[in-house]
């Protein structure tokens, strides 16, 4: 049977690539959930796509756009209190399986040079909160797949990734958004895949010492 899928944060880079894979590669249908998302996006089928417009912190719209979902995916893990608020919704509304992208760092896991090269180009406020709210995802009793994301950028023709388990260093320091997306759409399809896990997303063969489009 079909999937019901919410995204939140559709608006977002990656959550537009994942909307269009899926309309393209499965039957899923989607609540896109965001900010203003009705003025920001123009829905491609309208008998499989909803949009619901709201923000994290919304519980109400939250609980509307969670009726019937089988999955979540959630693009934004920049703020701890919105992280609560949907976990929190899901629970309500017996939701149990949630995807969350976040960052290379909240485990201090990338290598040497990346590493501090990171912390110096991101604020300390925004890795904590990512920090903060991986740890709630975790905590949550939910059937979670963490996603650490790698330095992000497009490139519509380089779909190649790695994924590497929890408590191994990190040296690959970039990935596409594309090939993020793929991963997604894959772990929505396979929804029993990477429970409870969290995984970096890289592109292989990128051990450098900064992001190469930087
Ligand atoms: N840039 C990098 O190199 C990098 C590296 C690793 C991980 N990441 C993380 O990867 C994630 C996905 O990347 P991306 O490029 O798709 O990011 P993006 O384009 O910034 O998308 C994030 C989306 O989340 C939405 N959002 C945030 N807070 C919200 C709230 N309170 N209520 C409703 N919507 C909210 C934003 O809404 P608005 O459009 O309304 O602001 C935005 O559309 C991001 O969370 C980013 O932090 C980025």
């Amino acid at each position: 049977m079909a999937q019901n899928v919410l995204i939140l944060g559709a608006a977002g880079q990656i959550a537009r690539i994942v909307t269009q894979n899926l309309l393209s590669n499965t039957d899923a249908n989607l609540v896109l959930y965001g900010r203003n998302l009705s003025s920001r996006i123009t829905i491609a089928d309208p008998n499989r796509e909803k949009i619901i417009d709201g923000d994290f912190n919304d519980s109400q719209s939250l609980s509307d756009a969670l009726q019937g979902i089988d999955i979540v995916y959630l693009n934004s893990m920049s703020s701890e209190k919105g992280t609560l608020n949907i976990i929190a919704a899901l629970k309500k509304q017996h939701v149990n399986r949630i995807i969350g992208a976040t960052i290379i760092g909240i485990y201090d896991e990338f290598g040497k040079k990346i590493g501090k090269w990171t912390k110096q180009n991101l604020s300390s406020t925004y890795i904590d909160e990512e920090i903060r709210s991986a740890k709630a995802v975790e905590q949550s009793g939910l059937e979670y797949t963490l996603l650490r994301l790698a330095w992000l950028y497009n490139d519509p023709q380089n779909h190649h990734f790695k994924l590497i388990p929890q408590g191994q260093t990190v040296n690959d320091v970039q990935v596409t958004r594309q090939a993020v997306a793929d991963v997604i759409v894959k772990i929505i399809a396979n929804n029993q895949d990477y429970i409870n896990q969290s995984l970096a997303v890289v592109e292989p063969n990128t051990e450098f010492n900064k992001p190469s489009f930087y």
